[in-house]
This record gives structure tokens, sequence and C-alpha cells, in this order.
């Protein structure tokens, strides 16, 4: 029997389209916020019962639709929003004509809607034909019901997730599209069981100048924490714009939850991107942490298709690279200017932890500070020999490093922001005093940085200095292995490691980088053959050999456990002022943390 070749109907059609633009209770919602926003709402509400499953129901006041246009906008690839002349000069979300009559396939959809100065009507439709046009109430705007999404199309509901699953989707969704309009007020409610509901997210409109009023909606949706720790970015190149927040290194997440990319006002999840924004952070942050950005690219709609995708979340940018280029090198150039900034919640966690709880009234016991002369005769008066005690018992803190000067009247320099060393605590930590309040400066990461910058530098002039190793180190390895270093051995020479096959699957080690100094060359090895394999092939070459740097960095770096000098500290100290990035080590921990006298004093209830 031959196949017979049959045109599908109204409804298969639909269905069909359905699948692609209707994943789950969020992508209706999407669709239909979307579309309220295209209609000019100012506001716009959702509501919500089991996960969106049973019910979403869209109020938006926006222009609403005339009796005549509500079977028009049920009906396949009818859309107000292109003439289809150009399908590159896209200006709105909506231009496909599809998401409504695929709702209507999928759900039961009410549309009640009402134009200026038109009567108000409602259309129904149940899993398919569109009924007739009836009168209804309505004031104005839009109100678009549907409910038992999938219920036409029982397979898909086996893969919903659960309501609270599906809720929290549709949250996502609309956080995204408020960050997309600040101008719009957005309120989410769950409705489930009836009733008034509860209010699940909820943003007000902001004016304001653009950074203005994208500061106070980000604050709303990412929270206040996440204004105060990003840098505001806004940069241009070759007809595209950058402008938006993103946050410092130290305040990174352990997944990519934090990142909302915009193209052009439209919210979407886009590979290149996504690339860009790793490769700007390399520098700051290991593989497993992930930068919070809100980042907003626009750019003539020609130089970007929206039409790759139903759900239209991916683009294509004409010219990639430009974009790219753009981002890394506008973040970049960002990060470095902060210079050695580390994100406030770091200061503010420390105090979190020190502070005392506190239960009842707090009790405050207020004295007069003693000079130090009296504290101690004060001391020794009262108990023989706990002058004395005190200082044989110092715990931790090593003697020989105290600076020789007096502390009491040497004031840190004004231009030193890390202040004057005070003393190494567990072997890890210096302690300086600032102008304002006192630093903890973990020695281990500060260092890292400092000869990751170095490195860096050395490269981009002339290449790193290489110290010539008296007897090659042959170093044993897997034939994939040796061969994937060595496929990279120019890299790795002007990094000032020089290898060479050794036969079979070994390589010789002939030169180090001088910087380091003597190094364990076999642990260098694997170390930068990991760093490759996190890498993958699909970083560019650029971002390899920075990567690989700063394992290399890690291998010279003052350990912890290895006592310094107070001259030592100092000049590590000095060093990190004058570095740009010194704020965050390789892996975008803080490299120091900065505790204010008034932050002191709250914690001893002087305030
Ligand atoms: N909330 C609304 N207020 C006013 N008009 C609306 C609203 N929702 C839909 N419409 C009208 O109905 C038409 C069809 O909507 P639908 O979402 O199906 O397609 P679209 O938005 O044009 O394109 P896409 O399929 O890409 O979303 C829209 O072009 C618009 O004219
Ligand atoms: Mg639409």
């Amino acid at each position: 029997m031959r196949p017979v070749i049959r045109q599908l109907d109204d409804m298969a059609i639909n269905r069909i389209a359905a699948g692609e633009v209707v994943e789950r209770p969020a992508s209706a919602v999407k669709e239909l916020v979307e579309n309220a926003i295209d209609a000019g709402a100012q506001r716009i509400s959702v509501d919500l019962a089991d996960g969106g499953k049973t019910l979403i129901r869209v109020t938006d006041d926006g222009c609403g639709m005339s009796p005549e246009d509500l079977p028009l906008a049920l009906s396949r690839h009818a859309t107000s929003k292109i003439d289809g002349s150009d399908l590159l000069n896209i200006q709105s979300f909506g231009f496909r004509g599809e998401a409504l009559p695929s709702l209507g396939a999928v759900g039961r959809l009410t549309i009640a809607s009402r134009a200026e100065g038109q009567e108000a009507a409602e259309i129904v439709v149940n899993g398919g034909a569109p009924g007739p046009v009836r009168p209804t109430a309505l004031n104005g705007g839009t109100v678009v019901t549907l409910r038992d999404l999938f219920f036409a199309t029982p397979a898909r509901l086996k893969f919903l997730r659960t309501d609270r699953a599906e809720s929290q989707a549709v949250g996502e969704v609309i956080r995204r599209l408020a960050m997309a309009e600040p101008s719009v007020g957005f309120t989410l409610r769950d409705v489930s069981g009836g009733g008034a509901g509860r209010v699940s997210f909820r943003a007000d409109p902001v004016t304001g100048d653009l950074f203005d009023a994208l500061r106070g909606r980000l604050a709303q949706v990412m929270g206040p924490e996440f204004v105060e720790n990003a840098l505001a970015i806004d940069a241009e190149r070759e007809g595209f714009r950058l402008t938006g927040y993103a946050a410092l290194p130290t305040y990174s997440r352990g997944s990519a939850v934090a990142q909302h990319l915009f193209v052009n006002g439209r919210p979407v999840r886009d590979k290149l991107l996504i690339g860009a924004l790793r490769g700007a952070y390399a520098d700051f942050l290991s593989r497993d942490r992930h930068p919070a950005v809100a980042l907003f690219i626009d750019c003539n709609p020609h130089k970007v298709d929206v039409n790759v995708h139903p759900a239209k979340s991916e683009v294509r940018f004409r010219d990639p690279g430009v974009v790219r280029g753009l981002i890394v090198s506008a973040l970049r150039h960002a990060l470095a200017e902060a210079g050695h900034r580390a994100s406030t919640t770091v200061a503010s966690a420390t105090l979190g932890v020190m502070t005392p709880e506190r239960t009842g009234p707090a009790r405050v016991y207020q004295m007069d500070r003693p000079s130090l002369g009296a504290r101690q005769a004060s001391y020794a008066a009262q108990a023989p020999g706990f002058a004395e005690m005190s200082t044989a018992y110092s715990g931790r803190v090593v003697e020989p490093v105290l600076p020789q000067t007096p502390q009491e009247d040497v004031a840190p320099p004004k231009d030193q922001p890390l202040g004057a060393a005070r003393g190494q605590v567990h072997e890890n930590y210096i302690i300086a005093q600032t102008e304002t309040g006192i630093v903890i400066v973990d020695q281990h990461a500060a260092h890292e940085r400092l000869v990751y910058e170095k490195l860096k530098h050395q490269m981009a002039d002339r290449g790193v200095a290489a110290q010539a190793l008296l007897i090659p180190e042959v170093v044993e390895l897997s034939a994939d292995d040796a061969a994937r270093l060595l496929e990279i051995s120019d890299d790795l020479y002007r990094m000032g490691l020089a290898i060479e096959a050794f036969g079979g699957s070994a390589v010789a080690v002939r030169e180090t980088p001088a910087i380091l100094g003597e190094v364990n060359a076999e642990a260098l090895l694997r170390d930068i053959l990991d760093e490759l394999a996190d890498q993958g092939s699909s970083a560019l070459v650029q971002e390899k050999i920075e990567a690989i740097l700063s394992r290399v960095a890690c291998h010279g770096s003052i350990r912890s456990g290895r006592i310094m000098r107070a001259e030592e500290m100092n000049a590590l100290l000095r060093e990190m002022e004058a570095t740009p990035h010194s704020g965050q080590c390789n892996h975008g921990r803080p490299t120091y943390v900065e505790l204010k006298l008034s932050d002191i004093e709250r914690l001893f209830g002087r305030t």
C-alpha cells in the first residue's frame, strides 16, 4: 500500500504548533504577558491555580480588541504586529500570530476584551474550534483565561512537574519580563483553592531615566543586594549597545540562575551570550561559579534574527564576533575599574557571623576607654602577673612579625587603602589597620592574584621569562594527555614552560616560568591538563591561556602557613593596591575583607 498524502485540518495544525510554543504553564504565561506588553499595558496581573495547570488568567489595561478582532486573534497566522513585508524589522514581542490559536488548541481559552470606544466582547475556544463572539462586561483592556491546559493533549500533561515547580517557572518568566519593562507594573497571585489568593510577586511601575528605572526594577526583582554589588555597564561598539548591571565576582552564584540577558528587550537564553559572559569573568571565577548579571543588548533589529525558534528564546546575530567582543571588553573594563572592591555581602556576612545574638533588650556595656598605659597598670594592680601572662599566651599571633614601630601613634597614610600590617594570625591572615577600620587579608589568595596579574602582564609584553632546568624533568603521562600538551607547546612556551616529546607518552620539561621559582613540574602539567579538560575545545585560545596562567599562578603563590615578616606583609599590601582586580582571587573568592571601625564598634554595642 502506498502511503496517502493528506492535508491536515486546522485543529491538528494548531496542536502541532502548540507543541513547540506551549511546553508548560510558564510558556503559556510568557505568551500572554508578552501580548499584554505589546498591547501597551501599564499594569499586568497574572493569577494562577495549581501551578497554572487548572487556571492561568492574565489581566491587562492595554489597548484591547474590538469584537470583530476576536475571531481573528484566534486564527492562525493572524497578527497585528507585522505586515509580513520585512521579517527582520521586528519591534514587538509577538509576530508569528500563533500563540492564541495554539493555546486554544490545547486548553479551554476565553478572551474578553474591550477597545476604546467599542463594546466589550468575549470569545471561547475549548481545545479546537472557536465559539461565537458574545457581549460581556469589561471596562477596558483584556482578560485572557486559560483553564485546564493540555486537557486536549493528555500526553503533555504527564510531563508537567509539581505545582510548586510549575509556579516557580511561571515566577521566573514574569520576573524576567519585569526586568525588561521597568515602567510596567506586574503582580503574580496564587489563587489555588479560590478566594483572593496570595500575592507571590509584585513589582510596581518605576520611572526615571534608563539606569535609575532599571536599577529600581532590578532591586525589586533580584533583591537590593544585587544592585549594591553590581557595576553599571554602558558600552557601545559598531551599532550594538550594552547596558545593565553586572555583579562583582565576589557576588557570584553556584548556578546560572541569576543570569539575565536581553536582546532588544526580549529575554533570551543564548549560548553565544552565555559564553561571552564566561569569557569576561574567566579571570575571576572558577568554573563552578556563575556571575550574576542583568544585561541588555540593543541594536538595529536588522542586525539580529529573532525568528529562529517558535518560543523566540534564541537569537542569531549577523555579527556574533562584535557582540561577543563588546560583552567581554565592557565587562572586563568595568571589573578592572572596580579594582579591589569586593562585594559588600562579604563584609556584612562576616559581621553577621560575628554579631552576638541578641535575646531580649540589647545589653550595652558602656565604659570610658582608658589609655593603654592605664589599662595595663590596672591589670597589673588587679592581678599580679596578668600583664605578662597576656603576652605569653598571645596565642597564634606570631611575635617576630609585629611591626617594629610603636603601634599607637602610627596612622596609616591616606593613600594606602589597605593600611599598615599589624600582624599575621593563623599563618595565613594578615591583619592591617586602615584609616577607618581593619582589613583581613588572605595571603595565599592575594598573592595568587598578584602572581597571575604579573604573569599576564609579562606575557603580553614579551613572553614570560623562563628558567632552564639543569636536568630536564621527564613526566610520564597517558598518550592522549601527552599529545594534548604537545599540541599547545607553542603557547606553553610563551608562558615560560618549555616541553618536548620524550618518546612514547612521556614529556620532558626543560624550562619553567622563572616567577614560580622551584616548582613541581609534574603537578603543574597535570593541573594544566585538568584545565584543558574543563575548558574543552570551545574556549578561545586567549581564554585557555588565561585559565592556564591562573593555574600556574597558584603554583607560585605564597602558601597558607608561611610566616611573613612585617616588611613582606606591607609589600604585599602595597602591591595589592597597585594591582588591578586584586579584590578577588582567581576563583572569585575575596582576597580581603574590610571591617569599618563603626562596624567593630557596633559589634561591641558602642553605637
Ligand atoms: N492582551 C492583548 N491585548 C490586545 N490585543 C491582543 C492581546 N493579545 C493578543 N492580541 C491580538 O491578537 C493577535 C494574536 O495574538 P497572538 O499572540 O496569537 O499572536 P502575536 O502576538 O501576533 O504573535 P506570536 O504568536 O508571536 O505571539 C495579536 O497580534 C494582537 O493583535
Ligand atoms: Mg503573542
